[in-house]
C-alpha cells in the first residue's frame, strides 16, 4: 500500500469525509438459525407481484440491449394508475436517486436544507454531498412540526425533505398540516414530499402530494415501488413541475433504470391486485402487531406504514440491544435505529403471519426472562 501524503492522492471534496455512510438493515442471522425473517427493510411480505417476476424474466433474453433512456412506457403506466401526466414524472434507480438528484441540483456549498429530528437518515447524506448545511428541527411527539419547520427557514433555505409518513416512525402530518407548511414556505424553496410509504397508509386525512405538486412550483412528490415488492429492481419516480423536470434530466445518467426495472416495474404497477393485497395484508397486521406489542407492555409509536417503531423498558436486561440479540438468534431480523435518534427502540417490518406472530412470541418470553 502507498502511503504518501494525503497532497499527494486525490481527496474528496471539503466535507465527504464528515459523511457517516448509510447503514443498511441487517439481513443475516447468526450462524446456525434455521429460518430467517427479514424485518429490517420494510420490503413486501408477499414478495413480487408474479406479473413482475415473469416480466424480469423475459428480459433476460435481452439483455444486451439498452433501456429507452426516458422509461417511457413505465411512466405512462404510472401516469395511467395514479392518473398524472407522464411527462411531469421522471423514474430512478429506487427513489434515493431522485432525491439525490434533487440535492445535486437545487443546493450548493453553504445553502441549508431542513430535515426533522428522526427523519429518513439518507437526506442528511444527500445534503452533504451537496456541500450544503442539514439543518434538524424538532419533532413533537415523534411526528414534524410544521411551525418548528416554518421557524428553522432562513434566506440560505433550497429544501425542505419531508417524508410523509416517516421512516423510521411511521407517524405522518395530515394534509392540512402539509398545506399550511406549502404556503408559510417562501416560493424559491422546494418543499420534497417523500411519500414512499404513501400505498399503505389508509387514513381520510392523507395526501400524497398530487394536487399541490400540480398547483405549484416549488413542491415535488417521490415515490417507490420498493415497500410492494420491487426494492431489489430498484424502481423510484419523481411527480414534478416541468421546470425541475427540465433540470433533473439535465443531471441525470441517461440510463439510470435498467431494462429490467422498467419491465417489472410495469408489470408490478398494472397488477393491481397484488397490490390490493400487500396493503390488505398491512392492514390487517398492522393493527395486530401494534395491539400485541402494546398488550406486552411496550410502547408502539403509531404507525401508518408498513412497519412499526417499538421502545423498549430502560432497565438493561430488557434493552433494544439485548432484545435485538434474542430475535436475532432466533431468526428475526429487526432494525436497530440508534443512528435516527432511537437508542433503545427497534423498527419491526410488518412481516408474514408467521413472521408477526414468531417476533411476538419471543418478545414475550424476552420480556418475562
Ligand atoms: C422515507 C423513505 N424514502 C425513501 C426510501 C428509499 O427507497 P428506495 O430507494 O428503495 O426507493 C425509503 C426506503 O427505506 C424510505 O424509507
Amino acid at each position: 500500500m502507498n502511503q504518501a501524503s494525503d497532497q499527494a492522492r486525490p481527496t474528496p471534496r471539503a466535507g465527504i469525509m464528515d459523511i457517516e455512510a448509510y447503514v443498511p438493515g441487517k439481513s443475516t442471522a447468526p450462524a446456525g438459525v434455521a429460518k430467517v425473517h427479514k424485518l429490517s427493510s420494510n420490503e413486501n411480505p408477499l414478495g413480487p407481484s408474479p406479473k413482475a417476476i415473469e416480466a424480469a424474466r423475459d428480459v433476460a433474453a435481452k439483455l444486451d440491449i439498452y433501456p429507452d433512456g426516458t422509461a417511457r412506457r413505465l411512466r405512462e403506466a404510472i401516469a395511467e394508475v395514479h392518473g398524472l401526466n407522464p411527462a411531469n414524472i421522471i423514474c430512478s434507480n429506487g427513489s434515493d436517486e431522485i432525491l439525490g438528484l434533487l440535492a445535486q441540483t437545487y443546493l450548493a456549498p453553504g445553502d441549508e436544507a431542513v430535515i426533522t429530528e428522526h427523519g429518513f437518515m439518507v437526506y442528511k447524506i444527500y445534503i452533504q454531498s451537496a456541500g450544503a448545511v442539514p439543518v434538524s428541527v424538532k419533532e413533537t411527539n415523534e411526528r414534524a412540526d410544521v411551525d418548528a419547520i416554518l421557524a428553522a427557514v432562513t434566506p440560505r433555505t433550497r429544501i425542505i425533505f419531508l417524508a410523509n409518513p416517516n421512516n423510521p416512525t411511521g407517524t405522518y402530518l395530515p394534509f392540512q398540516e402539509v398545506r399550511r407548511l406549502h404556503a408559510g414556505l417562501p416560493r424559491n424553496v422546494l418543499l420534497l414530499l417523500d411519500a414512499a410509504y404513501a400505498e399503505y397508509v389508509r387514513r381520510n386525512d392523507y395526501e400524497a402530494g398530487v394536487e399541490l405538486v400540480a398547483g405549484a412550483d416549488n413542491v415535488v412528490m417521490t415515490r417507490t415501488f420498493s415497500k410492494l415488492g420491487l426494492g431489489g429492481a430498484r424502481v423510484g419516480w419523481m411527480y414534478a413541475p416541468m421546470h425541475i423536470i427540465d433540470a433533473i434530466n439535465r443531471v441525470r445518467g441517461p440510463f439510470n433504470v435498467n431494462a429490467t426495472a422498467i419491465e417489472a416495474g410495469i408489470a408490478a404497477i398494472r397488477d393491481r391486485a397484488h397490490v390490493e393485497r400487500s396493503v390488505a395484508h398491512n392492514e390487517t397486521w398492522l393493527s395486530w402487531v401494534s395491539e400485541e406489542l402494546t398488550k406486552l407492555g411496550l410502547r408502539v409509536t403509531p404507525s401508518v406504514g408498513n412497519f412499526v417503531l417499538v421502545h423498549f423498558p430502560e432497565d438493561k436486561k430488557h434493552s433494544a440491544e439485548a432484545a435485538d440479540d434474542y430475535l436475532s438468534a432466533r431468526g428475526y431480523i429487526l432494525r436497530r435505529v440508534s443512528g435516527y435518534g432511537f437508542p433503545n427502540a427497534l423498527r419491526m417490518s410488518i412481516g408474514t403471519e408467521e413472521a408477526n406472530r414468531g417476533v411476538v412470541a419471543a418478545l414475550t418470553t424476552f420480556l418475562k426472562s
